[in-house]
């Protein structure tokens, strides 16, 4: 196979870190290449230089064999380079054809570019309807609009950023099928994911960059899950079932007959009861929009139940989520940038957010900016956080990086009651590894946990017990020991069992 496109000592600084240290690396035609690396190795970085986002200090990006400079996304699609972004930039309010006609610029007008896309959906299977608005459409949905916008675009290569982060199982499946049909058609594709289980079944080669710098690569066949942990972290990685059998306490958590509405009104949470006692983790299965969210935010009191009951160490709280969290109410929220992080404050302030204006960071309403740097010290130590300082805003931190903010402050050691929402979605194999041992060392010491995940691996390996959430109604809770996994994916799919 001939090289498409290859990288030649590709460097790029930013203040403080070299984000990717003479980077060399070839995209074949007709693969598919895997870049893996911890939170803040530089993938997305290197993503940036390609899709002619950032321009390298260093080093040479060649196309076919003849140097290129690439001036922008515009530029690089024209190129042949085409990105699907993490979120997508479509507009809402338009229909799929309207989107990709924008998108075209004047390539294909609205009225005729609806035959185009039925042919490539109909080659590639990325089964759309060219007149749905984009606001109807479901992530997986949307993905495939991103796809067919590069493809229209003359795209040779792909590139997708963490594309299985937002799609449910089923949907990540199909979003593959996509990937092989690509391949087949001779196009070259670079796949980001931390999910190794992807990487060895979808990907051709794999590329690991470590600090920057490329620390190996290797073909896909050849490679396993530990041999893969071991290149992207430089040290040997567990992946055995983490939870012990703990002592049960008394009950921390009673939730009865708990409806509440979703943001349209719509009822979104049916009479769920529960009980949660210290120690104890419960682990929410479902496929998302099925309530978790509203679960979630009711209890951590950003949300008003329609009826029911909620009653934390016996008694009634007030709807109010500052008082909760100083009750002990921690929440690791699902929207980790927009309502976990004030972006353009530093780490420091971002970790302080909650303790603010109270003691050892705040003494009589004045800040005391020794102990807000002391704590932002530690806190970057206990949890590895790459920044280049504690005073960098947190906007310019990797997405595993900003995660981890979040959770050193949330995790705080007053934390009774954790309500952890996709608490690993974006991190490592190392970052995972390290929030599963905090969650499990706060149950030790009596905290208990809400768990709410896709990852069927992850609930299994943390729960002592499984609930699932289908149309706002509860399944369960069963002992985790007593439920299989063919089981829960039938009640996520409302299946009888
Ligand atoms: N615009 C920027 N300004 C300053 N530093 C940046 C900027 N973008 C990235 N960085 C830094 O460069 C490094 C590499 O970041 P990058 O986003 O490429 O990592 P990543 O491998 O994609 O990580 P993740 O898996 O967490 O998404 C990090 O230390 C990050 O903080
Ligand atoms: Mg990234």
């Amino acid at each position: 196979m001939s090289n498409f496109l290859e990288l030649r000592n590709i460097t790029k600084r930013f203040p403080g870190v070299v984000a990717n240290d003479a980077v060399s690396l070839e995209v074949k035609a007709g693969e598919v290449l895997a870049l893996l690396g911890e939170n803040g190795a530089g993938k997305s970085t290197l993503i940036s230089i390609l899709y002619g986002l950032y321009r390298p200090e260093e080093g040479q990006i060649l196309l076919e064999g003849k140097p290129v400079q690439i001036a922008s996304p515009r530029h690089a699609l024209q190129l042949g380079i085409g990105l699907v972004p993490q979120h997508p930039l479509l507009v809402s309010r338009h229909t799929v054809a309207e989107n990709l006609a924008l998108g075209s610029s004047g390539l294909f007008p609205a009225g005729r570019i609806a035959p185009k896309i039925e042919q490539l959906a109909a080659q590639y299977g990325l089964t759309v309807d060219p007149k749905a608005k984009i606001s109807q459409l479901s992530p997986g949905e949307k993905q495939r609009v991103e796809i067919l916008r590069s493809l229209l675009g003359g795209a040779r290569v792909l590139i997708l950023d963490e594309p299985t982060s937002v799609l449910t199982p089923q949907e990540a499946e199909s979003l593959f099928a996509v990937m092989r049909n690509l391949r087949e058609a001779g196009k070259s594709l670079i796949f980001i994911s931390h999910k190794l289980e992807e990487v060895l079944s979808i990907t051709d080669r794999i590329v690991v960059l470590r600090r920057g710098k490329v620390v190996g690569g290797l073909a896909t066949k050849d490679a396993t899950k530990q041999k893969l942990a071991e290149l992207m972290v430089g040290r040997n990685v567990d992946f055995s079932r983490k939870r012990q059998p703990v002592q049960i306490g008394a009950p921390i958590l009673e939730v009865s007959n708990l409806s509440a509405k979703n943001s349209r009104g719509l009822e979104a949470l049916k009479n769920v009861s529960f009980t949660l006692a210290q120690g104890q983790v419960l682990g929410v299965a479902g496929v998302a929009g099925n309530g978790q969210s509203e679960l979630i935010e009711v209890l951590a009191g950003l949300h008003p139940p329609s009826s029911g009951q909620v009653k934390f160490e016996g008694t009634d709280l007030e709807p109010n989520p500052a008082k909760r969290f100083e009750a002990g109410i921690a929440h690791i929220p699902e929207d980790r940038i927009h309502m976990g992080t004030v972006p353009t404050m530093t780490v420091a302030e971002n970790l302080s957010l909650r303790q603010y204006s109270q003691a050892p960071l705040s003494n009589n309403g004045i800040r005391d900016l020794i102990a807000l740097e002391t704590n932002a010290k530690e806190k970057i130590l206990e949890y590895t956080i790459a920044t280049p300082s504690s005073q960098t805003p947190s906007r310019l931190l990797s997405g595993g990086n900003i995660q981890k903010v979040i959770l050193a402050r949330e995790l705080g050691a007053n934390a009774k009651l954790i309500l952890a929402v996709h608490p690993t979605y974006g991190l490592d194999i190392g970052a995972t590894d390290q929030v599963h041992s905090v969650l499990l060392e706060r149950t030790k010491s009596g905290a208990a946990v809400l768990l709410v995940s896709e990852d069927l691996e992850e609930l299994l390996s943390l729960s002592d017990q499984i609930a699932i959430l289908y149309h706002g109604q509860l399944k369960g809770p069963f002992p985790v020991t007593e439920i299989t996994r063919e089981q829960i994916g039938l009640y996520m799919t409302g299946g009888a069992v």
